[in-house]
């Protein structure tokens, strides 16, 4: 049994510093030869960012809240190679008030993909209500800019609830390409966007 397998899905928290994590980010890395990163949902840069920052590629990270990216600013300092983007993935009209931040800059998500290229890696963690906006935008860029499977991975939390199991669904049918989803311990998903065949069905 492989480090992926041994671990439980109750062993995962909420900020995700897990071994399977981070033994998921860097095989992904190796895997597909990532150049760089892109995340949305940072929180206070102690989970997710912190691993992406220690593989020491470059990382755009987004985090609206403003006590959240204070903290997260703080906390990433040491990591010169982590760009914090304290905006809004997505639109303010799409987005809960609760998060306020109602003049801070938006739709910073479509505005880093449009540089990015292959060998990027997005990884999509904000709130349920944005999850299945932001993987849209990822969904029309990657099939706009016409990337081969394997050059763009996208990874999601929460791919069984609200999140985004709506787009693991998505990927899956197949008048949107029948995209290979591999669900990791029954909470996060990635996909290369590699298409099943129908043996696999
Ligand atoms: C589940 S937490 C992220 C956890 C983090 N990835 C970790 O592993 O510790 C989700 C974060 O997304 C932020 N968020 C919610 N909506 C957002 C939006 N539209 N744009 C950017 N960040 C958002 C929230 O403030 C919250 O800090």
């Amino acid at each position: 049994m492989n480090a992926i397998q041994a671990l439980r899905p109750d062993e995962i928290g909420l900020h995700l510093t897990t071994p399977l994590f981070r033994a998921t980010v860097a095989r992904i890395i190796e895997r597909y030869k990532i150049q760089r990163i892109i995340e949305s949902g940072t929180n206070d840069g102690t989970g997710s960012t912190a691993i992406f920052a220690q593989t020491g590629l470059p990382v755009d990270t987004i985090e609206l809240k403003t006590k959240h990216a204070e903290a997260a600013k703080a906390n990433l300092a040491a990591y010169p190679n982590v760009r914090l983007h304290h905006g809004n993935s997505t639109h303010r009209d799409l987005t809960d008030p609760v998060y306020g931040g109602e003049s801070l800059p938006e739709m910073i998500l479509p505005g880093l993909l449009e540089n990015a290229g292959p060998g990027t890696l997005i990884f999509l963690d904000s709130h349920w209500m944005q999850g299945f906006d932001e993987f849209r935008m990822v969904y029309y860029w990657w099939r706009r800019r016409g990337f081969a499977p394997g050059e763009i991975i996208l990874f999601m939390d929460d791919a069984t609830n609200r999140k985004h199991s709506q787009s693991v669904h998505f990927l899956q049918r197949p008048q949107h390409g029948k995209h290979f989803v591999v669900n990791m311990a029954e909470r996060w998903a990635w996909t290369d966007f590699s298409t099943r065949s129908d043996e696999e069905d």
